[in-house]
């Protein structure tokens, strides 16, 4: 027996070290951390379980039949991050690169489908080169079982991918298809074809980074929702991420204690400024209404006219959406719909409710806009909150007009309460265009027109600049003063605690993609 202990002690030693140590070496050059460090870090201590740590690829081709690593290339287990059970898998780049292939795809599938039937976060750290080229069809194949899986997961159970070093070609599709994205800067990239295709094809110069690094994803494309300066940023991140979240569809997130103190905000009646074309930055009433230092923000880089993020009110986990007046007068275009619709539809499958705070002055107007698709990408959101179930609470800080009005958590589309500060305007326009169009004649017709204009315009404001016309027909529930808000949102949201509302009967919706 005692022999047999050994065999297998050294044969776990052996896996430890994965492609061997120099290449553990040249993970730590590049600033990386290796994929067991990174579990290590990840996990509560002496938490994680391994499945599978002496897998290895049954490959003869290419000379895979002189090379094997026990574990093929990936961790994968389970444990606990703060006490609550999760599923991992951490490509290691120093055996083949971290390419996937098939007995490495098992070992992924695997604790996909535990994930699933005993409903955990699956938690993947992509470090890889793809495709494992050797294998040819079977690495294809290989993919396709787990984005089949990420499909099937998806609103079932969160999921999170880490990209912590390269992640080409059809890799980049698995991490699409989760919930969160979060990308380490200057180690790691993520892009369908490379540099050197792009050069061949469009002639284009473009380094990987440029490409596909963390910048490019969280502020171009908006792949990434989380750019982290390092791999440990990254990973403090997802322990974050994750403690916003219930562990599947069928759980509440989890509630931290909290006691009721004195919740007047006084701040809060300072910040609309009294010209209400001037800017001031959302996040200062959100940061203010919510619990301290709770606000998680999420995709920070990317469509920065529309906030979205997690936070915490009175201990208990919301989702937040909010118009940022700072950046392009808070007006929804395409990628704050896109942005802002995708939040809504994981705070509804998850259970986590939502606040909005409004202030829009519209939709952006432009060919660009038109051309790209505005009509579609803006139903988007508006299809999400009409879709969503969760308790919903709306907050008109300022401008609420337009299509806008109607989009962004309105009472018509199934908000459960809606209040508006006094500074509220809610209209089909603003008072100038309002006044050119339906008093077009009588200004016309005037002798000094300019005046006239001027004179409809303010008449037109009297009328609609306040939240008063809305609140008489009951969209908005209550005009309440800032300094009051955070209580009134407790108050609601612990009223709308066992709301059940059912959508009807259908196989699934079919969303303007
Ligand atoms: C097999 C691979 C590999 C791969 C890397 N390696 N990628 N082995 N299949 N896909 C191996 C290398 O041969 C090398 O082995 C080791 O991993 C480290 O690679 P290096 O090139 O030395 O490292 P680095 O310079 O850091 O470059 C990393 C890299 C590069 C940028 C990822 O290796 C690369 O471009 N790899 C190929 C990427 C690719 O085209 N993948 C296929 C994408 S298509 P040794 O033994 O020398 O250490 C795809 C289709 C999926 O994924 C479709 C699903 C629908």
């Amino acid at each position: 027996m005692k022999e047999r202990i050994k065999e297998l002690k050294e044969k776990q030693e052996l896996a430890q070290l994965g492609g061997g140590e120099k290449r553990i070496e040249s993970q730590h050059a590049k600033g990386k951390l290796t994929a067991r460090e990174r579990i290590a870090l990840l996990m509560d201590e002496g938490s994680f379980e391994e499945i599978g740590m002496f897998v290895t690829h049954r490959s003869q081709e290419f000379g895979l039949d002189r090379q094997k690593f026990l574990g093929d290339g990936v961790i994968t287990g389970y444990g606990t991050i703060n006490g609550r059970l999760v599923y991992v898998f951490a490509q290691d780049f120093t055996v083949f690169g971290g390419s996937l292939a098939e007995m490495h795809a098992k070992k992924i599938v695997r604790i996909m489908d535990l994930a699933m039937e005993n409903g955990a976060p699956v938690i993947g750290l992509n470090d890889s080169g793809g495709a494992r080229i050797q294998e040819g069809v079977v690495s294809l194949g290989g993919y396709a079982d787990i984005f089949y899986r990420n499909t099937l997961a998806s609103g079932v159970i969160p999921q999170i991918s880490a990209i912590m070093g390269p992640c080409a070609g059809g890799a980049v599709y698995s991490p699409a298809l989760t919930d969160f994205v979060m990308m380490v800067e200057n180690s790691s990239y993520m892009f369908v074809t490379g540099p050197h295709v792009v050069k061949t094809v469009t002639h284009e110069e473009v380094t990987s980074e440029e490409l596909g690094g963390a910048s490019a994803h969280s502020t171009k494309s908006g792949v990434t929702h989380f750019s982290c300066a390092n791999d440990l940023a990254c990973i403090e991140h997802i322990k974050k991420l994750l403690s916003y979240m219930p562990q599947n569809c069928e759980e509440e997130s989890p509630q931290l204690p909290y006691k009721a103190s004195e919740e007047s905000r006084p701040a809060l009646d300072d910040i609309v400024p009294e010209n209400p074309n001037q800017p001031y930055d959302i996040k200062d009433v959100i940061e203010g209404v919510v619990d301290d230092g709770s606000f998680l923000e999420v995709h920070k880089d990317f469509a920065e006219n529309i906030v979205v993020g997690f936070a915490r009110l009175a201990g208990k986990s919301i989702g937040i959406v909010a118009n940022q007046p700072a950046v392009l007068a808070g007006v929804l275009d395409i990628h704050a719909s896109q942005k802002g619709g995708r939040f809504v539809r994981f705070c509804d499958c998850f259970n986590i409710p939502l606040l909005v705070f409004e202030d829009v002055p519209g939709f952006l107007p432009g060919t660009d806009q038109e051309w790209n698709g505005i009509i579609s990408n803006g139903a988007k959101l508006l299809y999400a909150f009409s879709e969503a179930t969760v308790p919903r609470i709306t907050v008109i800080t300022r401008k609420a007009y337009g299509g806008a009005y109607d989009v962004m958590n309105s009472k018509h589309i199934g908000a459960d309460m809606n209040y508006a500060w006094p500074t509220a305007e809610i209209a089909v326009m603003g008072a100038k265009g309002a006044a050119e169009i339906i008093f077009k004649n009588e200004i016309n017709q005037a002798e000094d027109p300019e005046a006239k204009l001027k004179e409809k315009e303010q008449e037109y404001l009297e009328h609609f600049a306040n939240p008063y016309r809305a609140a008489e027909r009951g969209y908005v529930d209550e005009v309440i003063i800032p300094s009051e808000t955070r209580e009134k949102l407790i108050k609601a949201f612990s009223m709308l605690k066992n709301k059940a509302r059912t959508l009807p009967r259908k196989k699934h919706g079919n969303i303007p993609l």
